[in-house]
């Protein structure tokens, strides 16, 4: 350790003192309307209109005068009677608790988008007088306007990054203070769904007039040997504002400590800042022999922050960060820690079944969780900024991560967002590239499309200087112009757009990834296309039947296999990103039209489901030893057919019998797949698969008799571990063996006991026409190819902890019904099997 006033000593778990940072989630007490209308004539009298202060002229009343000061009107005014107004808790996603409509935006997933309001109350006690308060939004699609006691107090652009405002002058103490929030989601950002409204937290944020501006602490490691990192050079930017009239004098005091929860060093720093002005202290000091994150090992270490003045503490805080080198390279790819790595990695959007957008954390860390199991060790967030629990998730599991802004271009609005992104997201050792574009057609391979790019970066690297600048180009990739001339790595998406070995040739030392991969589409459980049901079949051909040979939408698209070998084969791509690990509403693909709601790109649906391609990926991408065979063995009426039978494997070879009669033994090709044509009988599929080592491993495909029950299998621990008191279980329709009917479609009921609630229902179907969030406690819904997902919630303030208890039954016609009972950590919870979504096969 080296630097200013930097000290180490035994482990000190002193955490920082409440109440000098007050936080408060607001996720209860909020009312939300979607049928705001005014009606000038009616509306006002012309004493209101006077005392309004202008003449409303616009048809799109949207409560902001521009006139007076806290005037404000309609929605955004305190007096306003929201009694009739839904009452809703937030992350809320509105588009979610809609059935899907014709006339709704098709790329929305045929999804009303529209106006939404939210208002709630806010109790803001005297002591917060000599205080700054201000609300912190995480995400809001999009372009909203917040009100508070009818002062328009902060306008925000963007459906993806958060934001802060101050709203300390406008409160009365001690008095009720009205928040209203305008959330215009009538335009899209993207050109698949997005979901609506406060679809991400909103938090009260109490802090002293001297304070750490939010994500105003960036932690900055230069590994010193990146082969070998024996040391480490941290860095440390605290920005800390003074909204005080008085010059401040301070001191910034930070400790860090390593994972194992020993402080590795404390830097003092003395500093001052002018009213109104901010100030940035800078701290340096040496990690020695440092804990490296890594995939396998995703350690972190830990900042507390604290800003003391006069001897007192006034303002403290965590912050989380990671030690590792990331380097790329042309010829040998990516660099972790010195080290090779291959990105086996997916884009994903942000939706997931149920739920829409308003994806709670316990959600995040599962969809995560089923990534990293599948073998990938890579995520895009196609084509946003994600929600930060998803990089949290991804730093604590070891998954690297592109972060991708949404918007490219050069006005201040642009500019202004790749800022706040980079300011969010800069302490996560899992983002190892800032990707700026996705798609450009204007501008990617033009020199203007050159300059923008270079002007976006020279201005971003100030505030991230250790990771490369990136972006996904389709159409003319190959070329060496237009982006590639300022990227650090270039982003390719598709093959069939370009030429490999004409970019190697133009621009022989640029590090290449994959960016966008595959796009093959199939439909969990199905095995033959059938465009009129809007469903694609599972076996990975990814060609038109009744036109062999001919690709289908998107006609960029490949299958799994041959878009992985070519990646698998080539050195000089660092790796790939596969569209997409799970199915999105929206930009409905292959069919674009109604009724279908969703695309079939993922590996899993969208609830997080495994398709068979998901079992390809985890042959070639994990570590252990693979067999799956598909299709499932119910083929009644085709007996005497042949049927194509698949496996995939990571094997040596593979064999097969059905009922005990062989049907052929074969080598497995290196990334590829084996298959027989095995007439059809019911009976007992069985594969065994061989490795070199002599180990083996079975995979057993039996018809499956009639439904006699349903079963649920709890998916997360229990419903008061998770943060957010959320908890997700699979519901599957059985036969007398307890095996999944693959067949099965029935429809089933659902209920609540207790302290839970449904949330969200969904059953991968992606042409499924029901809204997927609920808020009670039944409903009836239908299973898809034998299995549903249910996401429920505790009736208690999401965000308390404590113990509480509820039931989950389900229940159809002639089946015995199942009951799950979601208990409070502790002995209640040791009866639950924990369980991941069950599959076919593995
Ligand atoms: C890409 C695009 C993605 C998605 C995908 C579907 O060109 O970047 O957002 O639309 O195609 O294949």
């Amino acid at each position: 350790m080296r630097n200013q006033d930097a000290q180490s000593g035994p482990a000190e778990q002193r955490t920082p003192k409440e109440p000098m940072r007050h936080r408060v989630q607001l996720a209860e007490g909020w009312r939300f309307s979607q049928d705001v209308r005014f009606d000038a004539s009616v509306q006002w009298s012309p004493e209101e209109r006077d005392l309004l202060g202008f003449e409303p002229t616009v048809d799109e009343w949207d409560g902001v005068t521009w006139s007076k000061a806290g005037r404000c009107y309609g929605p955004a005014a305190p007096a306003l009677n929201d009694d009739d107004w839904r009452a809703v808790s937030v992350p809320h996603d509105w588009c979610v608790e809609h059935a899907p409509h014709p006339d709704a935006p098709i790329r929305n997933g045929f999804l009303p988008m529209g106006v939404g309001w939210y208002r709630r109350e806010l109790h803001v006690p005297n002591e917060w007088a000599s205080r700054r308060v201000f609300l912190r939004f995480e995400g809001v699609f999009r372009a909203c306007k917040v009100f508070v006691n009818g002062h328009l107090v902060g306008v925000n652009e963007s459906g993806y990054l958060g934001f802060e405002v101050g709203i300390d002058p406008v409160l009365e103490y001690g008095r009720r203070n009205v928040l209203a929030v305008r959330v215009d989601a009538r335009n899209k950002e993207g050109w698949f769904y997005e979901g609506c409204g406060l679809y991400r937290p909103v938090e009260l944020v109490v802090t002293d007039p001297l304070r750490v501006a939010f994500d105003g602490v960036h932690a900055q490691v230069e590994v010193v040997n990146e082969d070998r990192p024996e040391a480490a050079d941290l860095t440390l930017s605290t920005e800390v504002c003074n909204d005080g009239d008085e010059l401040a004098s301070f001191q910034v005091r930070s400790r860090v400590f390593d994972p194992a929860g020993c402080v590795v060093g404390e830097l003092r720093q003395q500093a001052w800042a002018e009213p109104a002005g901010s100030v940035v202290v800078r701290q340096r000091m040496e990690i020695a022999g440092p804990e490296v994150w890594s995939l396998d090992n995703p350690q972190r270490y830990r900042i507390e922050t604290h800003v003391v003045r006069d001897g007192r503490d006034i303002d403290a805080f965590e912050t989380h960060f990671g030690v590792r080198s990331v380097a790329f390279d042309a010829k040998r790819g990516l660099l972790l820690n010195g080290q090779p790595v291959k990105l086996k990695g997916v884009c994903c959007h942000q939706d997931h079944a149920g739920v829409g957008s308003a994806v709670p954390e316990s959600l995040q860390v599962w969809r995560i969780e089923r990534l990293k199991e599948m073998g990938a060790n890579a995520y895009r967030c196609a084509h946003n900024p994600p929600d930060r629990r998803v990089l949290e998730a991804c730093d604590r599991l070891g998954v690297l991560v592109i972060d991708e802004a949404r918007v490219f271009g050069i006005s201040r609005e642009h500019i202004d967002q790749a800022e706040r992104m980079i300011r969010r997201d800069r302490n996560h050792p899992c983002v190892i590239l800032w990707s700026l574009a996705n798609e450009e057609m204007a501008v990617q391979v033009k020199p203007q499309g050159a300059r923008m790019f270079a002007h976006l970066k020279r201005r971003l690297k100030r505030l991230d200087n250790t990771r490369g600048f990136t972006a996904a180009i389709n159409n003319g990739w190959d070329l060496p112009t237009g982006f590639i001339e300022h990227e650090d790595v270039h982003g390719l998406n598709y093959f069939n757009q370009g030429d490999l070995d004409r970019l190697r040739r133009g621009a022989p030392d640029m590090p290449v990834i994959v960016s966008e991969a595959s796009s093959a589409v199939s439909t969990r459980g199905v095995y033959e296309t059938d465009a009129k049901a809007g469903v694609v079949t599972s076996y990975d051909t990814h060609v038109e039947p009744d036109h062999p040979g001919v690709r289908m939408w998107p006609f960029w698209g490949r299958e799994a296999e041959s878009s992985w070998k070519v990646v698998a084969e080539r050195r000089d791509l660092a790796g790939t990103f596969v569209w997409t690990g799970f199915d999105y509403r929206g930009e409905q693909s292959p069919y674009v039209r109604w009724p279908c709601v969703g695309s079939h790109f993922g590996l899993m649906d969208q609830c997080g489901f495994p398709k068979d391609v998901y079992w390809y990926y985890k042959a070639w991408w994990g570590q252990e030893p693979v067999l799956h065979v598909f299709p499932h063995w119910n083929w009644d009426g085709r007996e005497g057919q042949d049927i194509e039978v698949w496996a995939y494997s990571n094997a040596d070879r593979v064999s097969l019998e059905l009922d005990g009669r062989s049907l052929g033994d074969k080598p497995v090709p290196r990334n590829g797949h084996v298959v027989w044509r095995v007439p059809y009988e019911p009976g007992s599929l069985s594969a065994q698969g061989v490795w070199r080592d002599g180990s083996e491993l079975r995979c057993v495909r039996r018809t499956a008799g009639p439904a006699v029950a349903l079963r649920l299998d709890p998916q997360t621990p229990t419903l008061a571990t998770a943060d957010d008191s959320t908890a997700m279980a699979a519901l599957s329709v059985i036969d007398a063996h307890d095996q999944v009917v693959p067949t099965a479609m029935l429809r089933v009921d659902l209920e609540t006991e207790g302290a839970v609630i449904l949330s969200g229902v969904g059953n991968g179907d992606p042409n499924d026409q029901h809204p997927g969030r609920i808020d009670g406690r039944s409903t009836t819904r239908p299973v898809f190819h034998g299995l549903a997902q249910i996401i429920l919630r505790s009736t208690e303030d999401p965000y308390a902890a404590g113990a509480m208890a509820g039931s989950l039954i389900a229940s159809a016609d002639g089946l015995r019904p199942a009951r799950l009972h979601l208990g409070a950590p502790g002995p209640a919870a040791e009866s639950l099997r924990v369980g991941r979504a069950p599959s076919e096969a593995g």
